[in-house]
C-alpha cells in the first residue's frame, strides 16, 4: 500500500474513521509535555520504511480540548509534518478540520496581529503538498498556500443530521449579518424556500461582549441557528433567547466546530437549545455528523 495515514492526538476518531473509509494502514502518535513546557510528539513507529516513500496524510484537527490547546495542537502538527518529511515521504496530505487562528485574520484593533495568515503561511512553508480544512473562518488565508487547498463543506452533512430528526416549519438564522450567504446557501439545503433571517449582533472590539437585539417572526416555527464556530457559547445563546422570546418551536444550535468552551454548554442548553450538533472536527460530545466519508472521498479523487 503506497499511503499511510497518521492519526494526531487532536483527532483520534476521526483518524481512524477516514482511514477505514480509505482502506488503508493508521498510525498511531505519542505525545507529552516536557517539564518545560515544550510539546513532544513523536510517531509510533520503530521502523522508518513504513512512511518512507510513501503518500502521509496526516490528520489532526487544532482547537483547544481537554487534552490539549490549540497552541500544543499546532505544534504538534508542525512537528508532525516535519518528522515525515525528514523520514522521506513522497507527498504530505494534511487534514486539519479545524484550523486555529483562524478569527484572526484582521485587525480590529492597533497594534495587533492578523495571525491567521502566519498560520497558513508557516504550514505552507514546511513543505506540504495538499491541505484540507473544513468551514474555515476567513477561506482568504487560504490563498496564501502554494499548494493544494481545499475548505471543505460541512453544510449539507449538518442538514441532513437535522432533518434526521425531524425538524419541519424551519426557519434558518443567521447568527449576524456577516454570515447570512452561508446560512441562505445551508438553508437551499432543507428545500428551496426556507426563511433566513437574523438578529443584530455587536461585539464589543474591546471586551469581546455580545450584545444582540431584534424579533423576528418565528410563532411555532423549528429554528435552526447554524454557525461556523461555537467557542464560549455567547452568540449561540442569545440568539436562541431570542428566537424563543420571538416564539421558536424547536432550536437546533448547529456549528462546524462545536468548541464548547467553558460554560457553552450550560449556557446554550439553559438558553432553550433542543439539540446542540456539531461535527467530529472536534473530538467532544457534540460530534454527531462524522466528517470522515466526505473527507475520506476528497482523498480518494484527488
Ligand atoms: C464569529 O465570527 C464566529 O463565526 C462565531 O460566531 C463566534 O466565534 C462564536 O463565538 P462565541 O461562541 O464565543 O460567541
Amino acid at each position: 500500500m503506497n499511503k499511510i495515514l497518521i492519526v494526531g492526538p487532536a483527532s483520534q476518531i476521526l483518524g481512524v474513521k477516514i482511514a477505514n473509509e480509505l482502506g488503508i494502514d493508521v498510525l498511531n502518535t505519542e505525545t507529552k509535555t516536557f517539564p518545560d513546557g515544550e510539546t513532544y510528539i513523536r510517531i509510533n513507529i520503530e521502523d522508518e520504511t513504513l512512511i518512507q516513500g510513501k503518500e502521509v496524510i496526516i490528520v489532526q484537527s487544532t482547537g483547544p480540548n481537554a487534552s490539549g490547546n490549540q497552541n500544543s495542537r499546532l505544534f504538534e502538527l508542525f512537528m508532525m509534518i516535519d518528522a515525515v518529511k525528514r523520514i522521506g515521504a513522497s507527498k504530505i496530505v494534511i487534514v486539519s478540520p479545524y484550523l486555529a487562528y483562524a478569527r484572526q485574520d484582521k485587525i480590529f484593533r492597533p497594534g495587533e496581529s492578523p495571525f491567521a495568515n502566519v498560520v497558513m503561511s508557516f504550514i505552507n512553508s514546511l513543505g506540504i503538498d495538499e491541505f484540507y480544512t473544513v468551514d474555515v473562518h476567513a477561506p482568504t488565508i487560504m490563498q496564501l498556500c502554494s499548494c493544494k487547498v481545499v475548505n471543505i463543506d460541512s453544510m449539507k452533512l449538518l442538514a441532513d443530521y437535522i432533518k434526521s430528526l425531524g425538524a419541519e416549519d424551519l426557519v434558518v438564522i443567521s447568527p449576524d449579518k456577516g454570515a447570512i450567504e452561508r446560512s441562505q446557501a445551508f438553508a437551499k439545503h432543507f428545500g428551496d424556500n426556507i426563511p433566513v433571517d437574523c438578529f443584530e449582533k455587536k461585539r464589543d472590539v474591546n471586551t469581546g461582549e455580545i450584545s444582540m437585539s431584534g424579533t423576528l417572526s418565528l410563532k411555532s416555527k423549528d429554528v435552526v441557528i447554524a454557525d461556523d464556530i461555537i467557542a464560549t457559547g455567547g452568540t449561540m445563546a442569545t440568539a436562541i433567547k431570542l428566537s424563543k422570546e420571538s416564539g421558536a418551536r424547536k432550536v437546533y444550535a448547529v456549528a462546524t466546530h462545536a468548541l464548547m468552551l467553558g460554560q457553552a454548554k450550560f449556557r446554550i442548553l439553559k438558553a432553550g437549545a433542543d439539540y446542540i450538533i456539531g461535527t467530529d472536527s472536534i473530538d467532544n460530545e457534540m460530534a454527531k455528523v462524522s466528517l470522515a466519508k466526505t473527507i475520506a472521498d476528497y482523498l480518494k479523487f484527488d
